[in-house]
C-alpha cells in the first residue's frame, strides 16, 4: 500500500495529508481532487441507490406496465431522488475536496466537471419526479414521453457514475492494488 494511503482508526483507507505520492508531485492551490478510497466507499455502501434503480427499471421498460405501476413509480421516483440527494451531498462532503494534497491538473479538471454535474443531475430527477406525480395519463404519449425522459435521465446519471469510477481508477494511479 501507498505511503500516501493510510488506514484511519474506522478502518476505511484515508489519503494522508502528506499525500507525498499521489499522482502528482506539484503542489498547486485552488485545485479540486478526490479522495478515491472515500468515493468508492460511498459507491459501494450505497445499497438503497441500487435497489430504487433495481425496483424503477424494469416497471419503466414499457408503456403498460408503467401504467400498471404509476401510483409505485411515482413513490418509487420520489424514494430515488431522495437518495441522489443523500448521495451527491456525502460524495461532496466526503469523495471530493479542495487543495488538501497534490492534484495533477488532468484530474482535478475532471473532478471539477463531475462534481459540477450533481447540480444538474438532481434538478432533473427532481423535475422527472414532479412530472411523473402530475402527469395526465389520458394525454396521448404523455407516458411514452416521460419514459424517454427517464431513460435519458438514467442513461446520463450512468455516465456520470462511469466517469467518477474512472477518476477514482485514475486518481489511485498504481499506488494500490497490486497487493505490495
Ligand atoms: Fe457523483
Amino acid at each position: 500500500m501507498s505511503d500516501a494511503i493510510t488506514q484511519s482508526n474506522t478502518g476505511i483507507p484515508a489519503v494522508s495529508a502528506q499525500g507525498e505520492s499521489w499522482q502528482m508531485q506539484q503542489k498547486r492551490s485552488g485545485r479540486l481532487g478526490v479522495n478515491a478510497a472515500f468515493l468508492q466507499e460511498i459507491k459501494d455502501d450505497n445499497r438503497q441507490l441500487k435497489t430504487d434503480w433495481d425496483r424503477l427499471v424494469p416497471m419503466l421498460a414499457h408503456p403498460e406496465t408503467a401504467l400498471n405501476h404509476w401510483n409505485e413509480i411515482v413513490a418509487a421516483l420520489a424514494e430515488l431522488r431522495d437518495q441522489l440527494a443523500i448521495h451527491f451531498s456525502l460524495e461532496e462532503a466526503y469523495g471530493y475536496f479542495d487543495d488538501a494534497i497534490d492534484v495533477a491538473p488532468h484530474l482535478s479538471v475532471e473532478a471539477e466537471s463531475l462534481k459540477g454535474q450533481h447540480t444538474a443531475l438532481f434538478a432533473q430527477i427532481r423535475d422527472l419526479a414532479d412530472q411523473f406525480a402530475e402527469a395526465d395519463l389520458k394525454r396521448d404519449g404523455q407516458v411514452e414521453k416521460l419514459l424517454r425522459k427517464f431513460d435519458a435521465f438514467q442513461a446520463e446519471f450512468q455516465t456520470h457514475e462511469e466517469s467518477e469510477l474512472k477518476l477514482i481508477l485514475d486518481s489511485f494511479g498504481d499506488d494500490i492494488g497490486v497487493g505490495d
